[in-house]
C-alpha cells in the first residue's frame, strides 16, 4: 500500500498485517494494521513506528514523501512492540532526529531496546512541539492502556493520535471509517476495547473529559490499529463512554466445555429458560471459541452464566482460562452463575465460585449441578435456573 493523505502535509505510513490471528493471545480473525503517521512541516515528524517485520515497509512510505533521513522528531506515543519495535531501524536512517515521549516511555525503550545515544525530549501533559505551520500537543495517558502511554494532538488539523485507544484490530485496504462495513468496524471497536481497555473503564471517562478540557475537539481521531475515525469521530467517544460506564443489555453469555455432553445439556435448558424470557443469548463452548470473541459479547451482557464438568476435583481447564483471562479484564456490574457436572466428589462449581468471589464478582446461589448426566427433573430445574437468571436480568440488578 501507499501512503495515504489524512490532511494537507499528514499521512499514514503504516503497515497492514493481513495474516496475524494471535496477537499476544487476542484472536485477530480480520488480522491488525500497525497505523504510523507523517507529518511534513519545517520540521518532518514520523508519529509510532509499526511492527519489525514491517519495518522496510514503513521505511518504503515515508521515502516515498521525503527522505527518512531528514526525520527531525520521532514521537513513541506506546512503547509496546507492536509500535517501537521498528524505532532501532527508523533511527539508524534518521541520525539527527529526536525521540518524543513520556518520562516512562523512555525507560520502555531504554529496557526493550538497550542503552542507546539517541536524543529525547521528554513531554508531559498540555507540552507542546512547533514545527512550522503545524503544532503538536501531547497528553500523557497512563494505563491506557500502558503506564508509558501518551496521546499526540495535531492541533492546526485537529488530529488526534491516540495509539491503541478507539482502535480495532481490522486489516483492510481501506484506511477510513467511513469506507468500511459499519457492522464490522462497530463490532471490531467493541472486542477491541473489551479485550484491551475494559480494566481501565474509570480511567477512560477521567482520560475523555480530561482532552475534552483542554480544548481538544479532534475532527480526525487516527489510532494505532485499524481505519481512522474521520466522518464521525464522536461515535467512538461517546461509544468508549458508554462501555466504560459499564452499560449492559437485556442480554445474557453461556459459557461451557463438556466431557460427555452433560454439562452440554445443561448449558442448553438453561439457555430455554433465558430465551423463553425474551432475554438475547450467546451460548459458546469454549474448546471451540475463542477468548477475544467471548469477552466482546460479554461486553453489552447483564449476564455471564459459566458451566464446567469437573475433571480431577476442580473446573475444565478450558473454563480455569476462560476465568483467569475474564476475571483480569474486570468486567463488573455483571450477574455471574455457575453450573456443571460430576461423577462423584464435585470440585468444579465450588473452584469456579472461588474464582469469581476472588475477584469481587457476584455470584447467583444456589449454584446448578447434577451427578454423572442431567435427567429430565434436572434437566427441568435447569430451565428453571435459566428464568431465575432471566428475571434478574428484567429487574436489571444482581
Ligand atoms: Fe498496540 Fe499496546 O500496543
Amino acid at each position: 500500500m501507499t501512503p495515504v493523505e489524512l490532511a494537507e502535509n499528514v499521512y499514514w505510513v503504516g503497515a497492514v498485517d493481513w495474516n496475524i490471528r494471535d496477537f499476544h493471545g487476542y484472536e485477530t480473525r480480520r488480522g491488525p494494521t500497525y497505523n504510523a503517521y507523517l507529518i511534513i512541516d519545517d520540521k518532518k515528524v514520523l508519529v509510532d513506528t509499526v511492527k519489525y517485520q514491517f519495518k522496510t515497509a514503513l521505511a518504503e512510505k515515508i521515502r516515498e514523501l521525503t527522505s527518512p533521513e531528514d526525520l527531525d522528531y520521532v514521537v513513541v506515543n506506546h512503547v509496546e512492540m507492536d509500535h517501537s519495535s521498528s524505532l532501532g531501524h527508523v533511527m539508524q536512517c534518521a541520525k539527527n532526529a529526536t525521540v518524543v515521549s513520556s518520562r516512562r516511555g523512555k525507560d520502555g525503550v531504554a529496557k526493550y531496546y538497550g542503552e542507546n545515544d539517541w536524543d529525547f525530549q521528554i513531554v508531559k501533559t498540555g507540552d507542546e512541539l512547533r514545527l512550522g505551520k503545524k503544532t503538536l500537543q501531547f497528553v500523557e495517558a497512563p494505563m491506557l492502556h500502558w503506564p508509558d502511554s501518551m496521546f499526540t494532538y495535531l492541533e492546526e488539523d485537529r488530529i488526534l493520535m491516540p495509539n491503541d485507544a478507539f482502535g480495532q484490530h481490522l486489516a483492510s485496504s481501506q484506511r477510513f471509517d467511513d469506507e468500511v462495513d459499519q457492522g464490522v468496524l462497530m463490532d471490531e471497536a467493541a472486542k477491541y476495547y473489551a479485550n484491551i481497555l475494559m480494566p481501565y473503564a474509570a480511567l477512560i471517562t477521567r482520560k475523555i473529559e480530561e482532552v475534552s478540557r483542554l480544548g481538544i475537539k479532534p475532527r480526525i481521531i487516527a489510532p494505532s490499529h485499524g481505519v481512522i475515525w474521520r466522518t464521525n469521530p464522536e461515535a467512538i467517544v461517546n461509544s468508549y463512554v458508554e462501555w466504560s460506564k459499564g452499560k449492559t443489555e437485556k442480554k445474557a453469555v453461556i459459557v461451557y466445555d463438556t466431557m460427555w455432553h452433560s454439562t452440554e445439556k445443561m448449558a442448553y435448558a438453561i439457555s430455554d429458560g433465558i430465551t423463553r424470557n425474551g432475554i438475547e443469548l450467546r451460548l459458546f463452548q469454549m474448546r471451540r471459541s475463542d477468548f477475544a470473541e467471548v469477552l466482546k459479547e460479554i461486553l453489552d451482557s447483564k449476564a455471564v452464566i459459566v458451566g464446567s464438568p469437573t475433571l480431577n476435583s476442580t473446573m475444565f481447564l478450558t473454563i480455569g482460562a476462560f476465568l483467569d483471562y475474564a476475571t483480569g479484564l474486570r468486567p463488573k456490574g455483571r450477574i455471574w452463575a455457575t453450573f456443571g457436572s460430576y461423577g462423584w466428589g464435585g470440585g468444579a462449581v465450588r473452584a469456579m465460585n472461588k474464582r469469581l468471589t476472588e475477584s469481587r464478582l457476584e455470584v447467583v446461589e444456589p449454584s446448578l449441578q447434577v451427578q454423572y448426566a442431567p435427567d429430565l427433573k434436572e434437566l427441568q430445574k435447569c430451565r428453571e435456573f435459566g428464568e431465575t437468571i432471566a428475571e434478574k436480568i428484567n429487574l436489571g440488578g444482581t
